[in-house]
């Protein structure tokens, strides 16, 4: 009788344990040639090869190895072609680099198209896995469950799992609050990554190769920041200050003025520094709970000016960052462009809702 109460009374813990116990991806960080890479939790697409298949272009233990996908769009794929494919790949993209073509995964060819010039090519790319699809949607034993555009990505061995690629840059000039990655349903969470060895936050920023540029879609790719006082979706708002960023939880709505930016086709990468409460403030003494941003003009330690301070300096340090997003009531937006060599617009008053913007 006493054994069974107290058999009951562990079970019942142990089973409270179990129920309240949560454990999520959240996504790897993979360096490739001495460049960090984030990987993110979520797969976009997946291949049907055998684990023992991937293991042959994989060193031991390694789980996610890095893979390139072309598609033939030329009657001949070639050395040739090969060739001016990686250098419009570089030419357009920061992200892709040659140790992407570990593994190469060519859509639209067939096995007997691939000639000995194109596999010594290769394995001078130091390419240990080449696979080949005759159709984006053939049913073959390599193709992907989901079409994906060309790029780089990562492969995972034991799964055949395919994931999009982060280049992980730190943020030197000191103009960025956190990285935010896509998440679900439209949301967004901070970056769980970080660069080894740098004092700075890391942002990280897919590659450009995964978007093409359409009526509907015009910005579709440019890598946005966006001023800490506008509401993202599963992100915190610290609008500047430490202790309003701890206090209250991620925000479960996404600003209008945000979200018409996104369904142009931006690509949310970051929330950037605001002075406190987007109040005027003059680096260094006016910057109490941060450190204002460094102005990349100059010497670099000119004042960034404010409140759009993060934005500008971003702009104007980055060349991986594209678009920002700031505010301006009295030159919260024109002053920082000015003193950063930034170009920066303030629109009429009305165009753009102010609804989920701090104050
Ligand atoms: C072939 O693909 C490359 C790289 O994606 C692209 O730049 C080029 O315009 C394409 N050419 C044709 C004929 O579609
Ligand atoms: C490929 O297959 C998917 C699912 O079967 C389908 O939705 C898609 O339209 C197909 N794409 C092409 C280009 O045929
Ligand atoms: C989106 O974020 C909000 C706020 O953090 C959260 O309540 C909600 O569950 C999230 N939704 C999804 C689909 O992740
Ligand atoms: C979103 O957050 C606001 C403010 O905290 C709250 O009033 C609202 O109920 C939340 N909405 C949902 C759908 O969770």
């Amino acid at each position: 009788m006493v054994l069974n109460l107290l058999l009951n009374g562990i079970f019942a813990f142990a089973f409270a344990l179990v129920a309240n116990a949560v454990s999520t991806k959240a996504g790897s960080t993979v360096n490739v040639d001495g460049i960090y890479y984030y990987v993110p939790a979520t797969s976009v697409s997946s291949l049907g090869v055998s684990a023992e298949q991937l293991k042959a272009a994989a060193s031991t233990g390694e789980d996610l190895i890095p893979l390139t996908v072309m598609t033939r769009n030329f009657s001949t794929f070639d050395v040739g072609t090969f060739e001016s494919t990686i250098a419009t790949f570089k030419d357009q993209d920061d992200v892709f680099s040659h140790g992407f073509l570990q593994v190469v995964y060519l859509i639209s060819m067939t096995p007997a198209e691939i000639h000995a010039p194109l596999t010594e090519t290769l394995y001078e790319y130091d390419n240990k896995l080449l696979m080949v699809s005759s159709a984006k949607n053939a049913t073959s034993a390599t193709s992907c469950t989901i079409n994906i555009p060309n790029g780089p990505y990562f492969l995972s061995v034991y799964t055949g799992d395919i994931y999009q690629a982060y280049r992980l840059y730190s943020d030197y000039e000191g103009a960025f609050t956190e990285g935010t990655i896509d998440g679900p349903a439209g949301n967004f969470s901070a970056l769980s990554a970080s660069i080894p060895g740098v004092q700075s936050p890391t942002i990280g920023v897919p590659s450009r190769l995964y978007y093409t540029k359409t009526e509907a879609k015009p910005l579709a790719g440019v890598r946005l920041g966006v001023k800490d006082i506008f509401d993202v979706a599963g992100t915190r708002r610290g609008c500047g200050n430490r202790a309003y960023y701890d206090l209250y939880p991620e925000k479960n709505t996404t600003a209008p003025a945000v979200q018409r930016l996104i369904d142009a086709g931006a690509i949310i990468i970051s929330k950037m520094k605001t002075s406190q409460f987007a109040n005027g403030a003059t680096a260094t003494a006016g910057w109490v709970d941060y450190h204002s941003p460094f102005n990349a003009r100059g010497d670099g330690y000119m004042d960034p000016s404010s409140s759009s301070s993060g934005p500008g300096a971003g702009i104007g340090a980055y060349s991986w960052l594209d678009l920002a997003l700031g505010s301006d009531t009295g030159g919260s937006v024109r002053n920082p462009a000015q003193v950063n060599g930034a170009y920066g617009n303030r629109p009429t008053h009305g165009i753009s809702p102010l609804s989920n913007v701090m104050p």
